[in-house]
């Protein structure tokens, strides 16, 4: 069923919270109750452009150069462009229901609180303003899980573990700090707890998305 409304939806959270499943959850709920079609896309990455960017600020070879804060947080803007000019903004003109998992609800957590740079805050608000006037998120969801569950999560997955996934407990809490203080900067965001079985979030996600279908 086409539709006029234009819908872009963040998921967001830390490492380990359950958020790819909940978006295959929630997506294929959106698709049975709505009729709409929904495109999954992600962050870094999302377009081809963005993935080759992806490579730098993820690199999964041993004995990589890991980009500095600084760096990372040049390199998600840029991939982002893309991703939203190229698969973001088509996908919503079709009508398509957008599900990213993750946006800059990311780099505020990661970059900024993370990894402890406050000077990035003004830089990010700046580039938040600009890539607004292209699309805004109609609503994000952050799911939120306690340091033990996002441990056991991270450590029972089967694909390899990214340089943030290997950081200390420290950098973990100032992320998931980082995720609540985005929910309170931004109207439509909101966080829920990613503790319940998978069935009762992707309902509780549901619930919350709802009204901007
Ligand atoms: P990914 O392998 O996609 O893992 P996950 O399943 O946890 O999403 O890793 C993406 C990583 O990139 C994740 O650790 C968070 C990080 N990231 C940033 O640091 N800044 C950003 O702006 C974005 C979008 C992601």
């Amino acid at each position: 069923m086409a539709t006029a409304k234009q819908t872009f939806i963040v998921i967001d959270g830390v490492d380990g919270s359950g958020k790819s499943t909940l978006i295959k959850n929630l997506a294929a709920l959106i698709e049975k109750r709505t009729g709409r079609a929904v495109h999954l896309t992600r962050e870094p990455g999302g377009s081809p452009f963005a993935e080759e960017v992806r490579k730098l600020i993820l690199p999964m070879e041993p004995g990589a150069r890991i980009p500095s804060p600084e760096e990372q947080f040049g390199l998600v803007w840029a991939a982002r462009w893309s991703h939203l000019t190229d698969t973001v903004l088509p996908a919503l003109r079709r009508g398509d229901v957008v599900i990213t998992d993750r946006y800059d609800s990311s780099t505020y957590a990661y970059q900024i609180c993370g990894d402890e740079r406050e000077s990035l805050l003004s830089p990010f608000l700046a580039m938040q303003s600009v890539y607004e006037q292209l699309v805004k998120p109609t609503c994000y969801v952050l799911v939120d899980v306690s340091p033990e569950t996002a441990r056991a999560r991270l450590h029972g997955r089967s694909e390899k573990l990214n340089h943030f996934d290997l950081k200390g407990p420290e950098f973990h809490a100032r992320v998931r700090e980082g995720m609540k203080e985005f929910s309170e900067m931004v109207d439509s965001a909101f966080v829920i707890s990613g503790e319940p079985s998978p069935e009762d979030l992707a309902e509780n996600a549901y619930k919350h998305v709802l009204k901007y279908l």
